[in-house]
């Protein structure tokens, strides 16, 4: 029978997976999909100011998504930490697992904003293809893929242990 610590955490896994959802679905909808056709429209005005109003509305929700992430994030942590399952492996791939999540919050906090002024200099090209849209897709599976080495990581553990 679950009890009320097992229910806050079944809570926090379901709100963890919806933000994902969230993030990654609405990115690759948005720069996959939406962005690709916009580009192709022949009236400019009214592809700047669909790519305007949709990219605002967007970014309310991946500002949810970030507060989810951080509030069910931190308690899993916790929760995690707090048992044999983690190993040292387990705590160096957390770490990295969060510093990309924050390096994620971070450019779509700048891509929200706008307020970037386009990148010059020797490396422009590589910072401007860091900071893309793509980019944040990219870091976002890594970040998905890290969580699935977490749960091996942790349930290898407990099974040797
Ligand atoms: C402050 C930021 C974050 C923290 C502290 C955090 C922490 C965690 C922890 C501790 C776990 C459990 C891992 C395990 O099974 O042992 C987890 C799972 C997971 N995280 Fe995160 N995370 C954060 C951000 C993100 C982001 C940005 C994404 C997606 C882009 C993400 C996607 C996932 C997924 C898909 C799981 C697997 C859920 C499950 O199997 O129940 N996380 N996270």
């Amino acid at each position: 029978m679950l009890d009320a610590g097992d229910l806050l955490l079944v809570v926090m896994r379901w709100a963890h997976g919806l933000a994902t959802i969230v993030w990654l679905g609405g990115g690759a909808y948005a720069t996959l999909i939406q962005g690709r056709e916009l580009r192709q429209l022949d009236d400019l005005d009214v592809a700047a100011r669909l790519g305007r109003t949709t990219g605002a509305a967007f970014g309310r929700w991946v500002n949810a998504a970030i507060v989810v992430f951080i509030v069910s994030g931190v308690i899993l942590t916790f929760d995690r930490l707090a048992s044999r399952g983690a190993t040292v492996g387990y705590g160096v791939t957390l770490a990295l697992k969060v510093a990309l999540a924050l390096w994620m919050f971070g450019l779509a906090g700048g891509l929200g904003r706008r307020r970037r002024r386009a990148p010059s200099g020797p490396f422009a090209g590589m910072r401007r293809a860091l900071g893309s849209p793509v980019a944040l897709l990219w870091l976002g599976g890594i970040v998905v893929l890290l969580a699935a080495i977490l749960k091996t990581l942790y349930e290898s553990a407990l099974r040797s242990g």
